[in-house]
């Protein structure tokens, strides 16, 4: 019989085969691959704050926030956080991956069918898995094919008991740095009655009015109040680490009173709290930073196109470049790590085609970005 570790061993030799073997490496070069788009995580004002902030509360929470680790603080950051993105009321949780997966995992059961987009994220996939909810894929931004699932769910006598329905879909997707339309998909909402959730893990910092989010950039304050429920990540353009979920009053005391990973973990350190509050504060003055970082990112797309390289079509800061292997990412990153850019290759599962995921931040220059450009093309011509 084959042992646990024998077995393990074999599966990551397959890996490692397939060239998806994947390793923590310590960062080195020039930022093209952080989430920190507005370079807030970098910032000293921002790190001063947190300082400070430290020494008003304990250090961690001590407990979950229904025994000991509730704070006013909390609250305040929830209710500043919700009056920003214009949401009756907010809940926090550890990191974005569990408030997507908690949050489906809360409002879904086995009689619900999920609308996916197919290229969502891993959290909200794995929420619809963990909440035993029926999975129903729709194609990449395809709201064409959303509808056709959605009414045919209806139209089907074999759905079961016609439980709910759930919508949900990155505003700016993660790997390609691409967008639904979010009108349609809030249309598509109302007419079938769904519950929509709206995941602005990347879009919140970067677009909108003071960087408020895609959904302030898109649509009216009556469509965005129809949204159930909107999910941030404080791990990106805030610089920090978290996840908040923005919804109704109700939404939250629903969360809070069945959302496992909310009742059953420790709360987040006290200051992380206090410091998103000062972030926020930064954030909505950033507009010369959010100009500069769509720039550069336009400046990106187009050198890129025009020296042949095939890029996704990306309407922001990310900028995905597929290749045609695995191995073919694996050493474009490789080869410019060796010459001081930190350029990350994605590969399945994570995506379905491998590519180098760009994604700029606004402490980039311009002669930055062309740098890059230049040294894409010397590697390339190495290769040949
Ligand atoms: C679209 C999206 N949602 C949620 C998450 C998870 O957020 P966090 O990194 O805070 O866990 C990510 C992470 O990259 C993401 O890309």
């Amino acid at each position: 019989m084959t042992s646990h570790w024998q077995e393990i061993s074999a599966e990551l030799e397959k890996i490692r085969t397939k060239n998806l073997y994947r390793q923590c490496k310590v960062s080195s070069g020039i930022d093209f691959c952080s989430n920190d788009y507005l370079g807030l995580a970098k910032s000293g004002l921002l790190k001063e704050k947190m300082k400070e902030n430290l020494s008003q509360d304990t250090l961690g929470s001590t407990a979950a926030r229904l025994i000991k680790g509730h704070r006013q603080s909390m609250e305040d950051w929830e209710r500043k956080f919700s009056e920003f993105v214009g949401a009756g009321a907010s809940l926090s949780l550890a990191n974005g991956y569990v408030a997507n997966m908690g949050l489906i995992d809360t409002i879904a059961d086995s009689r619900t069918a999920v609308f996916t987009d197919r290229l969502n994220h891993a959290s909200i996939l794995d929420g619809i898995r963990i909440s035993g909810a029926i999975k129903k894929y729709y194609d990449h931004l395809d709201l064409d094919h959303l509808e056709e699932q959605v009414s045919k769910w209806d139209r089907d006598p074999a759905s079961p008991g016609k439980r709910k329905k759930i919508i949900v879909s990155e505003t700016l997707f993660s790997m390609d740095g691409d967008k639904p339309d979010i009108r349609r998909l809030v249309e598509i909402k109302k007419k079938y009655d769904c519950v929509l959730i709206l995941d602005e893990a990347h879009s919140f910092g970067v677009f909108g009015k003071e960087g408020r989010g895609m959904c302030f950039e898109d649509l009216s304050r009556e469509e965005m109040d129809s949204i159930e429920y909107r999910v941030y990540t404080l791990g990106k353009s805030l610089g920090l680490e978290g996840g908040i979920i923005a919804t109704t009053e109700l939404g939250r005391e629903h969360l809070v009173n069945r959302m496992r990973p909310f009742i059953f973990s420790t709360a987040p350190m006290p200051m992380i709290f206090t410091t998103a509050s000062d972030s926020l504060d930064l954030i909505r003055d950033m507009e010369k930073e959010r100009e500069h970082l769509l720039r550069i990112a336009s400046i990106l797309r187009d050198g890129l196109a025009r020296e042949g390289f095939s890029v996704s079509s990306t309407v922001s800061q990310i900028v995905p470049i597929l290749m045609d292997t695995e191995e073919e990412a694996l050493y474009y990153s490789a080869e410019l790590r060796k010459i001081g850019f930190d350029v990350i290759a994605i590969r399945p599962p994570t995506v379905p085609t491998p590519r180098l995921r760009v994604s700029l931040n606004a402490l980039l220059t311009e002669k930055e970005v062309l740098r890059l450009i230049e040294a894409l093309v010397v590697v390339r011509r190495a290769k040949r």
